[in-house]
């Protein structure tokens, strides 16, 4: 604990190396032996698996707070709780703010806010993202609307700098009530699990109001926010598997708006032909497959990062390299729900795709979509809002574009998935793509209903006229007759075309009109 007056015995120079090992031991040796024995690493520890060895330099080391109230006039800490700074992960600059449960259970100030706030100014200045290692009892409850007020200045600048920079939220303690919305306005929140937890009222206010019995992992731990609530896009097994995977992201991230993501040095491998991919698609256009087998085809080895791994599994979005550079993959997955389009997938891959097109990311799109998910679940829940977010946010999208339709396009899906229509640049097909209205069988049913009623054997005629439509619909020819498809292209071929495709859209230049922002169906 700082005392502001005990340092008047000792040399200038020593004050300093006093002040500075003080800082360093944050809340104290006891309450940092009770950090690691609850499994948690501390502030600095998590800067240091963080950052590049002897890369961080330290601002507003010094802060104290300024109240007086509740015994806060005889309880001072160097930094106030909350370590903050800039250095370098893999040799490029990011900001980072650690919050130090050993000071006051890391809870936030009107100090602490500012020091936040000044390291996004920065940020925003400097063009270089910002990474937040969150771990706090919330509010500074001796504080009281001061604390509030800094907990809207961070919101605010979140917002502001969403677009800028990338933001990435790390949650490795707790996270509670208004608190959470600074992580949920950034890019991306990682949790770790059992260590962690984010909700807006906890378990004890939730039993008040809701009579529910309720524990804190199952209210908001990350195995719940990674797959019922979609909260986090990361479920991690430890602190430092959390850290490696903010590391991991940051790599496929340009460090503003106004760059592109570095390219990673790339040899080709002989002529890019995937053999594989000609045996994925099975015979049967009812077998699921699974899309990520089609992913690993087409990148680069084992250069996949999946984001929201076990929330709207119905498709799957993360980042690849592709010779090299950084893509944003977007594909429907077959194996669950039959890739339909729900709720939860649409706003998942919204939120992907507009991060990407805010970072001058490209989007591979891999389509094979039956279609929106029917029901009164989804209808009365908005599939119709937020289906049109995906809708929306491929519109604006003006990154480098390219879809392959690997299987089904049907109805409104197909529209939806990134067609040429809404802007994609190049639209490929495998030769086992369907594009059609809807599905052989239902279609039949509506479109010869009267014939199929009056025929003698209506099962063969609806067989036959099912047999009619899935020859003359379900191909990708109509559409490349159109101009729709681009081209037909084995598999195989298609990590080649890809590569030489996002090559040429590199130096894409594309405006949306002048506005002053759009309005997305929220
Ligand atoms: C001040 C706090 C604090 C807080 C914890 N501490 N939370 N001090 N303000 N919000 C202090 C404790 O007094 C304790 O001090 C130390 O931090 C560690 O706390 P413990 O309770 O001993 O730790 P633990 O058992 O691990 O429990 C952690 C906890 C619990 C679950 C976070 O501390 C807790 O429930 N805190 C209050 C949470 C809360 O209600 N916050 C306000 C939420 S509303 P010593 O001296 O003993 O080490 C909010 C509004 C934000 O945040 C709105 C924004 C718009």
């Amino acid at each position: 604990m700082s005392d502001p007056h005990a340092d008047a015995q000792l040399s200038k120079i020593d004050i300093l190396a006093h002040k500075n090992a003080e800082a360093l031991l944050g809340g104290g040796q006891t309450r940092i032996d009770a950090q690691h024995t609850k499994g948690k690493l501390t502030a600095r520890e998590r800067i240091d698996l963080l950052m590049d060895e002897g890369s961080f330099e330290e601002i507003g080391k010094f802060v104290m707070h300024r109240s007086k109230d509740f015994g806060l006039d005889k309880e001072y800490y160097l930094g106030d709780g909350v370590v903050t700074g800039y250095g370098t992960v893999h040799g490029r600059l990011v900001y980072v703010f650690s919050q130090d449960f050993t000071v006051f259970g890391g809870s936030l100030s009107e100090t602490h806010a500012e020091k936040i706030v000044k390291i996004m100014d920065l940020a925003m200045k400097n063009g270089a993202p910002v990474i937040g290692l969150n771990d706090s009892g919330g509010a500074r409850i001796q504080e009281g609307v001061v604390s509030l007020g800094g907990y809207a200045d961070i919101f605010y600048k979140n917002t502001l700098a969403s677009g800028v920079v990338p933001q990435l939220s790390a949650i490795m303690g707790p996270c509670a009530g208004g608190a959470v919305y600074s992580p949920a306005i950034t890019d991306f929140v990682l949790m770790v699990e059992n260590t962690s937890y984010m909700f807006v009222t906890g378990p004890n206010v939730v039993k008040t109001v809701t009579h529910e019995n309720v524990t804190s992992e199952e209210l908001g731990g990350a195995s719940t926010h990674s797959t019922k609530s979609g909260v986090t896009h990361f479920s991690c097994a430890n602190e430092v598997a959390c850290i490696t995977n903010v590391k991991q992201l940051l790599s496929y991230m340009p460090q503003n708006c106004e760059e592109t993501a570095p390219m990673l040095p790339y040899e080709a491998v002989g002529d890019e032909r995937r053999p594989v991919l000609d045996t994925i698609i099975p015979e049967n256009p009812n077998q699921p497959y699974d899309i990520r087998e089609v992913v690993d085809g087409l990148i680069d080895a084992d250069s996949f990062l999946e984001v929201h791994k076990n929330f709207g599994e119905n498709i799957v979005v993360g980042f690849a390299r592709l010779a090299g550079r950084s893509i944003g993959i977007v594909g429907n997955q077959p194996a669950v729900l039959a890739g339909v389009l729900d709720i939860n997938a649409s706003t998942k891959a919204a939120r992907f795709v507009r991060f990407c097109d805010s970072f001058n990311i490209p989007l591979l799109v891999l389509e094979d979509v039956p279609g929106f998910l029917p029901g009164t679940d989804q209808e009365w829940r908005g599939i119709i809002t937020n289906g049109a977010k995906l809708l929306y946010a491929f519109c604006e999208a003006t990154v480098p574009r390219i879809t392959v339709i690997t299987r089904k396009a049907y109805g409104g899906a197909y529209d939806v998935m990134n067609s040429k229509h809404i802007g994609a640049d190049l639209n490929y097909a495998w030769p086992t793509a369907e594009i059609a209205v809807m599905g052989a069988k239902g279609a039949a049913e509506i479109i010869f209903k009267r014939e199929i009623a009056a025929a003698a054997d209506p099962e063969a005629k609806l067989a036959e006229k099912v047999a009619e439509y899935q020859q003359k619909f379900a191909t990708p020819y109509r559409a490349a007759h159109r101009g729709f498809v681009d081209e037909v292209i084995l598999p195989s071929q298609t990590r080649q075309k890809l590569i030489k495709a996002f090559k040429m859209l590199e130096n894409k230049v594309d405006v949306l009109p002048r506005k002053k922002h759009g309005n997305i169906p929220l």
